[in-house]
């Protein structure tokens, strides 16, 4: 009996060990298990998560894993100058961690190739990356394409360089429009070629490809011109500068000012090209024009000599539509197209008062032989003046939405500002427009509370107002939507005085603005997850970036 109990207990104890040990196992297998769920379900997130902006077209994750090498070795055929192209591609967002060699095939971890023959239509920017466990295989049929792929790959490795590896996946994208812009104000403060070149870098870790840069206005001409001395030894110094706000009226009284050498401007447009961006640059007129005016008073209404302006504001002050301003001009624009490769130029034309022209002999007389009806008239016989000039040399004008009035130049494009109607109605008339209504693209706007932020223009253009941008307007007729050929962010610069806080306004609402541009703009709450995943790569690139503007609402509540 005893004997048999004590079998008993033994089986008894045997069976309960191994009860555990199947339990354990279970516990094993359910914990493998989860993991495998658990991992699968991450896969599942970072398709949406990964750190992309702009997001791309097309994102597959695959299984596996690429395991990040200290050195990343590549294949390649390209010259010295293209191999760094690519090494500072990839440093835009990784500073200096990743080693370049100019590999063979048999060892590289990263292959540049064409893509196969076109199937259907294809954007020339289109690329393709897959990445698999012990490669990387890069496809574009364009210099372009590759760039915006390895940014994009740079993206990536800068996101998951401290998790060491990168989930496979592969990637197939291409941009929606193809104004992706931009633009600063360098009149009413001026930044030093450095940060220019800065800011360029900006624009090009964001895919952007269109640098407008405003170059003249009231408050200080900034670009060397050698046929005018005068407009830089004059026209790019003030006295003084309003500080604080407007209706303050209170000043800094100090020398203020700056320009940039030709010298200057070709080392910029070289850094720009070198990543696919172009340099719209604007020369203002009619109006806008006190600095020019102040170097050379010949070239106004009054004939008389004026300062370069010291407020913020609008002037009444104006070119005179004499025969020696339209030389004057032709021979700048001249000299701008000698600097800027660009196809298009910006000749300004918003906010001319016509005051002046009202009482002024010569613009009078003018609008009697020309057979003009008023002042609007003869603003846009200005305007198409110029559009000839810079015609028979190859060049194409875009001006603010203002030239619409009186008349719009044959072949001019218009960036709309006041609201999207400039934009509506120059389409409609089958003018290409650039879209930059204030409410969504002026980045001189608030990007929060006014109470507490630092002073700006005025306006409230928050993060996720820029991210709900539409940039085709609704009204438009399908047939007229081709005219639409993107948008930009504008920065004006009188309460923005650093580079600093130039950072400042343009970071984040420039990642916004990107990915409403390559068209992948979708949920807001998606975009402010990944736009956090890139507070580290600013704060290591020493960006003063704005951490609230992201949780600030679409519209300021009312008081
Ligand atoms: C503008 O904001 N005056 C174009």
């Amino acid at each position: 009996n005893e004997r048999n109990s004590r079998k008993f207990r033994h089986k008894m104890l045997f069976l309960s060990f191994k009860i555990k040990n199947i339990l354990h196992d279970m516990k094993k297998f359910w914990i493998y298990f989860t993991i495998i769920s658990y991992s699968s379900f991450i896969d599942k997130i970072s398709a949406q998560d990964l750190p992309l902006i702009p997001y791309p077209q097309k994102v597959e994750i695959k299984s596996g894993y690429f395991e990040i090498p200290k050195t990343i070795s590549i294949h390649h055929s390209f010259s010295k100058s293209k191999n760094d192209k690519i090494s500072f591609t990839f440093n835009l967002f990784n500073k200096a961690n990743i080693i370049f060699i100019k590999n063979s095939k048999k060892n590289s971890q990263i292959t540049f190739g064409l893509l196969p023959p076109k199937i259907e239509e294809r954007h020339q920017d289109f690329y393709v990356i897959k990445i698999f466990p012990k490669e990387i295989i890069i496809e574009s049929e364009s210099e372009k394409g590759r760039f915006y792929a390895i940014n994009t790959l740079s993206q990536l490795f800068s996101y998951y360089q401290a998790k060491g590896s990168i989930p496979c996946m592969e990637i197939t994208d291409s941009p929606k429009f193809q104004w992706r812009g931009m633009h600063l104000d360098v009149s009413r403060h001026f930044f030093p070629k450095e940060f220019i070149k800065k800011y360029i870098d900006y624009l090009a870790m964001y895919k952007m490809n269109t640098f407008h840069w405003h170059l003249t206005d009231d408050q200080g001409w900034r670009i060397e011109i050698k046929k005018y001395p005068k407009l830089t030894e004059v026209g790019a110094w003030r006295a003084r500068s309003m500080i604080g706000r407007y209706k303050d009226d209170q000043y800094e009284e100090k020398k203020y000012g700056g320009f940039y050498t030709q010298e200057d401007i070709k080392e910029i447009v070289k850094y720009a090209s070198e990543r696919h961006i172009t340099i719209v640059p604007e020369i203002e007129m009619p109006g806008h024009a006190s600095a020019a005016i102040a170097a050379y008073p010949e070239l106004g209404c009054t004939g008389q000599q004026i300062k370069v302006a010291e407020k913020w504001g609008v002037f009444d002050d104006i070119f005179c539509p004499k025969e020696e301003t339209f030389t004057f001009l032709e021979n700048v624009l001249k000299e701008v197209m000698h600097l800027f490769p660009s196809k298009i130029i910006h000749i300004g034309g918003d906010e001319a008062p016509k005051t002046q022209w009202k009482t002024n002999e010569i613009a009078q007389a003018l609008i009697k032989k020309e057979g003009l009806k008023d002042e609007h008239e003869l603003q846009s016989y200005f305007i198409q003046k110029i559009e000839k000039f810079l015609n028979k040399h190859g060049r194409e004008i875009i001006g603010w939405d203002e030239i619409l009035e009186g008349g719009l130049a044959p072949n001019a494009r218009v960036m709309s500002w006041r609201g999207e109607d400039g934009g509506i109605a120059a389409s409609n008339l089958s003018h290409e427009v650039v879209m930059t209504p204030g409410g969504y693209c002026y980045f001189d706007h608030y990007q929060g509370n006014p109470d507490s932020e630092p002073i700006a223009f005025g306006g409230y253009t928050s993060t996720e107002k820029v991210y709900s941008y539409h940039v085709i307007p609704e009204k438009l007729t399908e047939d007229k939507k081709k005219f639409v050929l993107g948008s930009q962010g504008n920065v004006w610069t009188e309460y923005i005085t650093t580079p600093e806080q130039v950072e400042y306004m343009v970071f984040p609402r420039i990642t916004a603005l990107s990915e409403v541009l390559w068209g992948t703009s979708t949920d807001f709450s998606n975009f402010k997850i990944r736009v956090q995943n890139h507070y580290p790569i600013w704060e290591k690139l020493k960006i003063n970036f704005n951490k609230e503007s992201i949780n600030q609402p679409l519209n300021l509540p009312k008081k």
